[in-house]
């Protein structure tokens, strides 16, 4: 195993921005500091040779100016809140709106946008990255200091883990996820619609039109949110009209809690996705209680790294999350973090070739 580092050109003002690629064994990824973001992930190809299975750009201003969040470390909030606006503790709190009329990912300049400090290690056979961001009382109107370490370890066998751990200063809200968008086949080798999926998911929410949940957990069963079986990914997305939609993870013992100041919840496996061409396999697992499945349906035909076209549905994200709009909603698993606790979550991704 190795880790290599290189600059990924200036961005943020002017400050150098760097790229560092884990190697482990067949599989290597390749992370910048800018927004801690996943910028390339290969996997070994069957007939031999690579591909790279996750869209991105090859420098960090292009990612400065993008709005697609690809690859990135998503917070303080992931996904919306309705109209920027919570209360917390009897008091009231505004955050930036940046998407219609709601708060999305972090507000307009989020921790995807951030330069975290990086530094990289190895341990037994993996390869790790450890990704360090101070994020003060009242960014993007959010009350509280918080800190935040992502860190992200790639192991030989294919296994890539991501764990957050975050405290706080004044009580807070927090969801952070990670954005790749994932192209089994390779991320320019057109899209995701014939890949299969497989959801563990009984329950999904629905969303009104600027994309807020309704408050209603809605039983996927044999509907087009109904992924409990493997399907083409394709099969029902008309009908849907893309998704872009939470799912709520079933978890034996019911939903997982917000992550704060407990031991984090042990992880659930509740995804596979299957590419029928290269036959890759990727399966997901997370201690979180929900996922976003998002079919990259506003990519709108941008140039990525490597020269690649990136139209709708070339890619794939599953956002593990706390459900969207938690801050409005008492009956979701809440999202507020309390100065003394640990925000703790993990998400893994395993890779079959
Ligand atoms: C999330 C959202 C989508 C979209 C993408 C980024 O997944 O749910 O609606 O904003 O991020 O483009």
């Amino acid at each position: 195993m190795s880790i290599e580092r290189k600059g990924f050109g200036s961005a943020g003002g002017g400050e150098e921005t760097r790229l560092f690629t884990l190697k482990a064994g067949p599989f290597s990824a390749g992370f910048s500091d800018f927004g801690a973001t996943l910028v390339a992930f290969e996997a070994p190809a069957a007939g031999g040779g690579r591909d790279d299975l996750v869209l991105g750009f090859s420098r960090a201003a292009d990612y400065e100016g993008s709005d697609a969040y690809l690859g990135a470390t998503v917070g303080r909030f992931a996904n919306r809140i309705a109209r920027g606006a919570f209360s917390l503790d009897g008091k009231d709190f505004r955050l930036a709106t940046n998407n219609g009329p709601n708060h999305l990912h972090g507000g307009k300049r989020g921790f995807d946008k951030r330069i975290w400090k990086t530094e990289g290690y190895e341990e037994g056979g993996a390869a790790a990255l450890r990704f360090e961001l101070f994020s003060p009382d009242g960014e993007e109107g959010y009350p509280g200091d918080l800190s935040v370490v992502a860190t992200y370890r790639l192991d030989p066998a294919g296994i890539l883990d991501l764990a957050f751990e975050a405290e706080c200063g004044a009580p807070t809200i927090l969801s952070l996820t990670q954005h790749a968008y994932w192209n089994l086949r390779g991320h320019d080798r057109g899209g995701i619609l014939d890949h299969e999926l497989r959801l563990a998911a009984s329950r999904y929410l629905p969303v009104d039109e600027t994309l807020i949940p309704t408050g209603e957990l809605a039983p996927v069963a044999g509907g087009p949110f109904d992924f409990r079986t493997a399907k083409r990914v394709g099969r029902d997305l008309a009908a849907v009209g893309g998704y872009d939609h939470c799912f709520v993870l079933d978890r034996e013992g019911g939903l997982a809690g917000s992550g704060a100041g407990e031991a984090a919840p042990a992880l659930v496996d509740f995804a596979e996705l299957r590419d029928p061409e290269s036959g890759r396999r990727m399966r997901v697992a997370t201690s979180l209680p929900g996922v976003q499945l998002y079919t990259g349906n506003f990519l709108s035909g941008f140039l990525g790294k490597g020269g690649a076209r990136y139209h709708k549905h070339a890619g794939l994200c599953l956002e593990t999350e706390l459900f969207p709009d938690a801050p409005n909603r008492p009956d979701f698993p809440q999202a507020t973090l309390r100065p003394g606790q640990v925000w703790r979550h993990a998400t893994r991704y395993s890779f079959f070739v």
